[in-house]
């Protein structure tokens, strides 16, 4: 078997695990309805743009729409995920991977990373192809957990089994986060939700 089939099978695997996880308990994987995080990232998103705006979701998961889309209903999203899920989808998909984006360069107002930006597998390369699907002025929103400090982030694996693992391939610093961005986006917000998890909201440079 090559490499891409290798790692082909290990990805289907690992999806098929996480699916099978969501199945059980609902909570914890996808922004099921009433989720106080994909509520208030609804928000933020229908602040920021205007009515009718396209928005990207990058990792958009596997339900037939995501809480923050519910609540942001004036913008147009699109959803890419390499799942392809078992319903349909009641927004926008395409199958695909933050890697290498099937879109066209400055065809979005927005794009979402909800609590998916820790899951890719390269996330430079999704931070460069998110810059390069936005359009000029576009904004970038980010919600995830965060990583407090320097020492907990050198002990994450150990602590934060949940956090890190097969699925959590990266986790940030507020830092690390902005240091990767930095070069493609302009840091604008931090909206705290908890000690952890936060939302960001950045704009194209
Ligand atoms: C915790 S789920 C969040 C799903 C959705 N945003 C929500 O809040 O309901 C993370 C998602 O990231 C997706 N993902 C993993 N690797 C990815 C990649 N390379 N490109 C795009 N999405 C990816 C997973 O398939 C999964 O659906």
């Amino acid at each position: 078997m090559g490499i891409v089939d290798k790692i082909e099978t290990l990805w289907e695997k690992l999806q098929n695990e996480e699916w099978g996880r969501y199945k059980k308990s609902p909570i914890g994987v996808f922004s099921i309805d009433g989720l106080r995080g994909a509520g208030i990232l609804g928000k933020v998103v229908t602040k920021k743009l205007l009515i009718n705006s396209k928005c990207l979701d990058i990792g958009c998961g596997a339900l037939p729409k995501p809480f923050y889309m519910k609540v942001a209903s004036d913008i147009q999203f699109t959803g890419v995920d390499p799942y392809e899920g078992d319903v349909n989808r009641d927004f926008e998909f395409i199958q695909g991977y933050a890697e290498n984006l099937p879109f066209d360069n400055e065809s979005f107002d927005g794009v979402v990373f909800a609590t998916s930006l820790d899951h890719v597998t390269n996330p430079y390369k999704a931070i460069e192809e998110a810059h390069r699907v936005l359009k000029k002025n576009g904004f970038l929103f980010v919600w995830g957990s965060i990583v407090p400090n320097n020492r907990q982030y050198r002990t994450w694996k150990a602590n934060f089994p949940t956090q890190y693992n097969d699925h959590h391939l990266w986790a940030y610093t507020k830092r690390s986060l902005n240091l990767m961005i930095k070069p493609y986006f302009k840091k604008l917000e931090m909206i705290s939700l908890s000690k952890r998890v936060k939302i960001f909201i950045f704009k194209k440079r």
